[in-house]
Parts: C-alpha cells; structure tokens; sequence
C-alpha cells in the first residue's frame, strides 16, 4: 500500500486538528469527512475539497476509504470504532479510549478478530518536552526513578459540550487527566494500586467531582501522584516532575524549556541551584506526530505503540481513582483485557 485513504468523523472540534494532519501527511488522502451536523460536515468537507456526509454507513459502505479518525464525543468512541473495524477498516480513536472497561474489552477483541489496526490518540507521547523526558530517563541520566508526579489542570468552565458537561460517567479525572495518567505509565510502568481524594468545589453545575488526587504504586518500587483538576482557575498546564536517585526532570507541556538537575552537575559545579535548561518546542497537541505513527504503522504493518491494550491500560487506572476516590480505599488496578 503507497498511500492510505482516509476520512474523519466529527469534524468541529479537535477532528480540525486530525483534517490538518492528514492534509500534511505524505502518505495519505484525506477522502471525506463525516460529522452529524450538515454544517460542519459541509464546511470542512469543502475547505479540504473532499466528500462530506452526515452518514457514518456511508463512510462504512466506502470500499475507498481504508481507514477512520474518530474524534467524536468519548461516548461514542466504542460503538463507531467497533462499527468501523467490523467493516474493515483501519482505525484512529480519539483519547480515553472508551469510558467503562467493558466497552474497552469489546473494542480489543474486535480489534483482534478483524485484524485492523486500531491506535488510540494519546497525544502526550509525541509531546516534544515528554519524549526528551522519557529519553534522558531511558539513558540513565537521572539514575533509578523513585518519585513520579504529574498534573492535568484544565478549566472546564466555558467549554459548552454537553456531552462533557452531563454525563457521571465521564468524571474529569478519566476524560482529561487520562493525559497525565498515560503520561506516567509510559514513564514509570502500570501502577498496581491506587488510592484517591476528589472534591467538587469548582464546576458545581457539573454531575461528577472537578478535583483528584491519585497516589500510585508504580512497579519497581516507584511512588507518585497524579492531580486532576477540571475547573481550576489558571492557565492551562500538564506539568511534570521525576525523581531519580541522581537528578530530577521539570517538564510541562507549556514551557519551551526542560530543566534536568543532575547531581554531577551540583558535584562539578559545587552549587545545587545551577539546573541545565534543555530548549524543547511547545507542542502540546501534537496530532502531526501522532497521525504520521498512525499512518507509517498501516503502511509498513507494524502494531501502534499505542495499541487499544494501551489505551485501556490509562482508562483502568482513571476508573480505579475515581472508584478510590468514591469507596475511600486503595484499589488494586485490572489489566486483564
Ligand atoms: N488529544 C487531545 O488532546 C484532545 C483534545 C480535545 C478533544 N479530544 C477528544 O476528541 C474527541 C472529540 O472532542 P471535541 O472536543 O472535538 O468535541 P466537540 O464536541 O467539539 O466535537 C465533536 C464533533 O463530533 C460531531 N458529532 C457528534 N456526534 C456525532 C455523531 N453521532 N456522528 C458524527 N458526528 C458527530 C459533533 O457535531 C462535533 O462536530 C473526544 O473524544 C475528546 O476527548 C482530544
């Protein structure tokens, strides 16, 4: 296969981003967009020059298009993506990748009983200041990990979706923090166990809490945490620290520098105040990575690092700090997909 043909299913919010990567990409055709409301289907249908529907069978029906890009509302994520493998075609789908394990179960086998491919967009691992992390950890620079943390802070407030907004099963902690979760376990490993706080102080009209705090067992006797907070008043950030035995990384999304304290550093340069600060692009949405690995993975057969397995890896851990949060003890984390 030279190039892949393909289209994208809901279009007016971050399926803008996944039209303008697959317009970048060299190795595939944006073909059609798909989206319930005419008008947007219409819109970037006609900005791309491509065919637009309202119909998903439509798009399924296309023996064309080789491959899907689902950025719909998370509740939909399981029925569209198991619809689309089972009509063949190759999938994308938006992050988590469903809200309840059951879903993320069923997603997994039809992902294994068609074949197709199907990648989970959890964007953070082709985060430029994340990826130099993970490589000055993968290297041995800050020697053995011990403490890992990680916050989402995101205000929710003005966001109009009620699909976000209404829905208790989709806590914040599972629909947004799922990026600082997956962040960690790509670094430190599936945690075992987690025990949680939240509360609900900031979006009071909202049906679940706004605020957690999940403390982790990660293997290899590495402790951390991740704080979740959906209706904080602040810029965005997903800022990072990670402990190692021999120095420390502060890495956040939103800051084009990565500062590494190193501890032969402080020896050579007798000062513990003298961090190194590594230039990083701010790139914190970076779908253009994300679709190219997407794409090169249909094309050269080989499985996506971020395998549906990967994608219900984050959302069990999500589910267990919410269910922590809620029966007031520690829960052990499943991974049996
Ligand atoms: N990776 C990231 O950083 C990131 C950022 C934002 C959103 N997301 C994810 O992307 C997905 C979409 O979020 P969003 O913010 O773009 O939402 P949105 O509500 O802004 O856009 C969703 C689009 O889907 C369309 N739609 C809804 N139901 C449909 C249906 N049945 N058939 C066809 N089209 C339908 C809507 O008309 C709308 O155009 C979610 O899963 C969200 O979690 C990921």
């Amino acid at each position: 296969m030279s190039k892949i043909n393909v289209a994208v299913i809901g279009v007016n919010g971050f399926g803008r981003a996944h039209l303008r990567a697959f317009d970048a990409n060299k190795n595939a055709n944006l073909v059609a967009v798909c989206d319930i409301n005419e008008e947007y289907a219409k819109e970037l249908g006609e900005k791309y020059n491509v065919a637009y529907t309202t119909s998903f069978d439509e798009i399924l029906e296309n023996s064309e298009i080789d491959a899907v890009s689902i950025a719909l509302p998370d509740q939909l994520h399981a029925e569209y993506v198991t619809r689309a493998l089972r009509a063949g075609k190759d999938v994308l789908c938006e992050k988590p990748l469903a809200l309840n394990l059951e879903h993320c179960r069923e997603m997994i086998r039809v992902a294994k009983e068609t074949g197709r491919y199907l990648m989970v967009g959890q964007i953070c691992r082709f985060t430029p200041g994340f990826v130099m992390a993970k490589k000055i950890i993968d290297e041995g620079t800050i020697g053995e990990l011990f403490f890992v943390e990680s916050e989402y802070a995101h205000d929710y407030s003005k966001m109009t979706c009620e699909w976000r907004k209404n829905d208790p099963e989709r806590d914040g902690f599972l629909g947004g923090a799922c990026h600082a979760v997956d962040l960690l376990r790509w670094i430190a490993g599936n945690p075992t166990e987690v025990f949680a706080y939240a509360n609900h102080k900031c979006l009071k009209d909202w049906p679940s809490n706004d605020c957690t705090i999940a403390v982790m067992k990660f293997p290899n006797d590495v402790i951390g945490k991740v704080l979740g907070s959906t209706g904080c008043k602040r810029d965005y950030t997903m800022r990072t620290v990670l402990y190692g035995t021999n120095g420390t990384i502060i890495v956040d999304n939103t800051n084009p520098k990565l500062t590494l304290f190193r501890e032969d550093a402080y020896l050579k340069e007798g000062c513990h105040e003298t961090p190194i600060e590594i230039p990083v692009e701010v790139s914190n949405h970076n779908i253009i990575d994300e679709i190219n690995e997407f794409v090169s993975c249909i094309i050269e057969k080989r499985t996506p690092i971020l395998s549906p397995e990967e994608g219900a890896a984050t959302v069990s851990i999500c589910l267990s700090a919410i269910k922590s949060a809620k029966e007031h003890k520690a829960v052990e984390v499943e991974y049996d997909f």
